[in-house]
């Protein structure tokens, strides 16, 4: 066990974090999508203490964050149609799987031995002062145990973490609240951009950018008829989740969107995808705790817009537990 420092985002946590990353330390930082959970992306030993305690049973990749997009090119290829979503989206919820080129000085447990690596540059200001003052690139998953509801708060980040990293940095919510859109582009360019994962920004705003339809690897697996076993249980909280529900059974507590009587909570009653996304894991451990043996019922999101990152994460939420 370490004592996790509980830092504030002035220049003295900021200077605290990055010195600490430095050392080979970990730091959970806020980000405008999640809270990440960072380390010197150069250093193995650091990148391998993320899975640790993370409790990840296999090497995931990881998402490397940087302050500037111009440091991109010392590691991947950003060319072609992956150039201009990085001009349109960066800084931003937008993540890029990119060709990795060989030997960079990120370390190979960042991709995870794939040929390709993912890449972002955060709007969050204070993300944007650590990684800056820090001046190298930080290899961040979201900070929660493996399988856990992501953070958006640092309250959320020490109740999964606390005595397993160095320290967190308090910035307050995330003002987007899902994590970003991941998108891969093909070495050759030949195929269009495919969505990895729904995100906090919406696959039509990225199409519209891009001028043509990207493909959709994430919700064709998703929509798989009747196959809910080929979504893996994720995001979950430790109560029982019923998704599409018009209103609650006698036991269960109603996670609501837009008008929805008896809601114990309404991640939207005005049915603002935006606010109900911001709203989403935070209400999520909110009305795990009010569960008390419950399940949890979700009204219905529509599926568009960042309906589709909520919906993707609600589905896994509901997935069955392995
Ligand atoms: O908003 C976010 O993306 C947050 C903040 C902290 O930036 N990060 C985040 O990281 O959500 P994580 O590790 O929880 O999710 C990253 C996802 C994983 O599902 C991983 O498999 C995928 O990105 N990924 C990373 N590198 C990849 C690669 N080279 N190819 C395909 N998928 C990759
Ligand atoms: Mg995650």
């Amino acid at each position: 066990m370490v004592e996790t420092l509980h830092l504030h985002s002035d220049d003295i946590g900021i200077a605290t974090a990055a010195e600490l990353l430095g050392a080979g330390g970990l730091v959970a930082f806020p980000t405008e999508t999640v809270y990440g959970l960072g380390a010197d992306a150069t250093n193995d030993r650091a990148v391998a203490r993320i899975f640790e305690a993370k409790g990840r049973p296999q090497f995931n990749p990881l998402i490397v964050h940087l302050a500037d997009p111009a440091a991109v090119a010392e590691f991947a290829v950003l060319e072609g149609s992956a150039r201009r979503l990085a001009e349109t989206f960066w800084p931003g919820a937008l993540t890029l799987v990119l060709p990795l080129r060989p030997a960079s000085a990120v370390s190979p447990l960042v991709s995870a031995g794939n040929q390709s690596i993912a890449v972002r540059v955060p709007a969050d200001p204070v993300a944007r002062r650590l990684l800056q003052t820090f001046g190298g690139p930080v290899a961040a998953p979201s900070a929660n145990p493996s399988g856990r509801v992501s953070p958006t708060r640092a309250a959320h980040v020490l109740a999964g973490l606390d005595g397993l990293i160095e320290a967190v940095i308090d910035g307050g919510p995330c003002s987007v609240g899902v994590e970003s859109t991941i998108v891969a582009i093909q070495a050759d360019g030949a195929e269009p951009p495919r969505v990895l994962r729904p995100g906090g920004i919406a696959v039509e705003t990225i199409e519209a950018a891009l001028g043509r339809p990207l493909h959709n690897a994430a919700a064709a697996d998703a929509s798989a008829p009747l196959a809910p076993g080929m979504l893996e249980s994720h995001y979950a909280p430790e109560a029982p989740v019923r998704l599409n529900a018009t209103q609650a059974e006698a036991d269960e507590v109603l996670l609501g969107f837009g008008v929805a009587p008896g809601a114990a909570l309404n991640l939207s009653e005005s049915g603002d995808l935006i606010e109900a996304a911001a709203n989403l894991f935070h209400d999520l451990r909110r009305i795990d705790v009010r569960a008390q043996g419950r399940r949890i019922a979700v009204s219905p999101i529509p599926e568009y817009g960042l309906g589709r990152a909520i919906n993707d994460r609600l589905r896994r939420a509901a997935a069955p537990r392995s």
